[in-house]
C-alpha cells in the first residue's frame, strides 16, 4: 500500500531508517531533485576533501603526496571499497578512466583472449556502449556484432556467441535484467559477459560474486554521487585476471610501475586494467561519497527505492493519466531499477516546465520524462510534491510555452 496523503508521506519520512543521510548532502533548499540517476547530489564533506587535496596535499605536499597522501594507490584503494558495495573481492575492482574506456578495455581484453566469435548486445544499449563495442569488434578482429532486442538476449545466447555485453539496468526504461541467469547462460555457451552497471551501482543490490560475473564496468557519478565526470570502475573476476590483458597496457597497470622497465608485465588483480596516472581530484571526491555508501544497508536502500517508485507510479496514475502520460518502465518493481520513465508527446517541454517549477528531472528522446529515485536523499514528500507539480504543469499546459521548446546541449 502506498501512502494516500502527504501527511502519510511525512510519517514515512520520519520513520525512514535512511533519513539521516539526507543531511549528508548539500542540496538547494526548495528544489526537488529527481535526477540523481544522471548526476548524484554532492556529499557535504566533498568540499573539505577537495580543499584538503588542493591546498594541503597538492600545494604544500607537491610531488611528495604521491607517497605521503596515498595518491599512488587511490585507484586500487577506492576500487576495493566499491568492490565491497558490489559483492566482489577487493582486488577485483579498480577505479580508472571512464566507463567508455573501461568497456573498450574489457571487450578488447576478452576478444584478445580468444573470445573472438560473435559478440552479442542489446540493440537499445546505451549509445557509448554500442559505439565502443562496434569499434572494438572491428579493431580486435571478432567475427561480428549481433544486435538483438533486449527481451531476446537470453534466447540469442547460443553456442556461436563468444561475448555478450548489456546494461544491467536500461537507461531509458529502467528495465533490469537478471544478472545471474544471463551470466550463467553465457558461461554455459562458453561466452564471457561484460555488464554495464552505470544504473546499478548504488541503485540496486548487486552481488557480483553470487551472480558469477566475469567482467563489469560502471560509472560513479550517478547513484554513487562521485561528482561530475568522476572516474569509473572496472571489475575483473579473479577467475580471469591472469588470462585477460588490457589492450591499453599503461604503466599504472604494470606490476612495478616505477621500475621503469622496458618490458610490459601486467600487475595482478584488476589493477592491470589501470592505464595511466589517476586523476586525484576526481578520486578524492569519489572516495568521500563511497565512504558514505559503506555505511548504507543496500537492502534497506532498495526497499525505499521500490517504495518511492511505487508511490510515484500510483500518483501518476491518479493525477496525470488523463493527460496522455504513460509508463515506460516495468510495472513490476522486481524488473525495475531506481528510476521511473514516463512517456509524454512533449516530454522535453514537460521536463523544462518541471524545472522552472522547482522539480529537476531529465528528458531522453523521443518522449521520455525520467525521474530518478535516490533513497539516500529523496523523501516520500518529494515524490508526492513532484507529482502534484507535474499534474499542475499538465493541467495548465505550461509545457507548451515557447521558452520550454529551447533545446540546450544537455537535455
Ligand atoms: C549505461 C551507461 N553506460 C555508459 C555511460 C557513459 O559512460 P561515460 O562515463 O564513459 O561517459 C552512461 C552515461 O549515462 C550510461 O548510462
Amino acid at each position: 500500500m502506498t501512502p494516500a496523503s502527504r501527511a502519510e508521506c511525512e510519517d514515512l519520512d520520519r520513520a525512514d531508517p535512511l533519513g539521516r543521510f539526507r543531511s549528508e548532502f548539500d542540496l538547494p533548499a526548495g528544489l526537488i531533485y529527481l535526477d540523481g540517476n544522471s548526476l548524484g547530489a554532492m556529499p557535504r564533506n566533498v568540499t573539505a576533501a577537495l580543499q584538503k587535496v588542493a591546498a594541503e596535499e597538492w600545494a604544500r605536499g607537491l610531488i611528495r603526496s604521491w607517497n605521503h597522501a596515498g595518491w599512488v594507490d587511490a585507484g586500487t584503494r577506492v576500487g576495493a571499497k566499491i568492490a565491497r558495495l558490489l559483492g566482489a573481492a577487493e582486488d577485483e575492482v579498480v577505479v580508472a578512466d571512464s566507463t567508455s574506456i573501461n568497456l573498450y578495455k574489457a571487450i578488447g581484453a576478452a576478444i584478445q583472449a580468444g573470445h573472438d566469435g560473435w559478440v552479442l548486445t542489446d540493440e537499445g544499449n546505451f549509445p557509448t556502449d554500442l559505439y565502443v563495442v562496434e569499434a572494438a569488434v572491428r579493431q580486435f578482429g571478432a567475427k561480428g556484432l549481433r544486435l538483438v532486442p533486449r527481451e531476446r538476449l537470453r534466447e540469442e545466447i547460443r553456442s556461436d556467441v563468444d561475448l555478450v555485453t548489456a546494461s544491467h539496468v536500461d537507461y531509458r526504461t529502467g528495465h533490469m535484467l537478471d544478472m545471474a541467469e544471463l551470466t550463467e547462460a553465457a558461461g554455459a555457451a562458453g561466452a564471457l559477459f561484460v555488464w554495464d552497471l552505470c544504473h546499478s551501482a548504488g541503485a540496486v543490490p548487486v552481488d557480483l560474486a553470487e551472480a558469477g560475473v566475469d567482467l563489469a564496468v560502471g560509472c560513479t557519478y550517478k547513484y554513487l554521487n562521485g561528482g561530475p565526470g568522476s572516474p569509473a570502475f572496472i571489475h575483473v573476476s579473479s577467475r580471469f585476471q591472469d588470462r585477460l590483458r588490457s589492450p591499453i597496457p599503461g604503466w599504472f597497470g604494470h606490476q612495478d610501475t616505477f621500475a621503469f622497465g622496458s618490458e610490459y608485465a601486467p600487475a595482478g588483480g584488476a589493477r592491470r586494467f589501470q592505464a595511466g596516472t589517476p586523476g586525484i581530484l576526481g578520486l578524492a571526491g569519489l572516495e568521500v561519497a563511497v565512504d558514505l555508501w559503506l555505511d548504507v544497508d543496500m537492502a534497506t536502500a532498495r526497499a525505499k527505492s521500490v517504495a518511492l517508485s511505487e508511490l510515484l507510479i500510483d500518483r501518476v496514475g491518479e493525477r496525470c493519466a488523463p493527460h496522455g502520460v504513460g509508463l515506460a518502465s516495468p510495472r513490476d518493481p522486481a524488473l525495475r531499477g531506481s528510476h521511473v520513465s514516463l512517456t509524454h508527446p512533449d516530454a522535453h517541454g514537460v521536463v523544462q516546465a518541471l524545472g522552472a517549477a522547482g522539480v529537476i528531472a531529465d528528458h531522453r528522446p523521443p518522449d521520455l520524462v525520467r525521474l530518478g529515485l535516490t533513497p539516500l536523499y529523496t523523501r516520500f514528500v518529494d515524490v508526492w510534491d513532484a507529482i502534484e507539480i507535474l499534474a499542475e504543469v499538465l493541467d495548465s499546459q505550461t509545457y507548451r510555452e515557447a521558452a520550454f521548446a529551447v533545446r540546450e546541449r544537455v537535455p
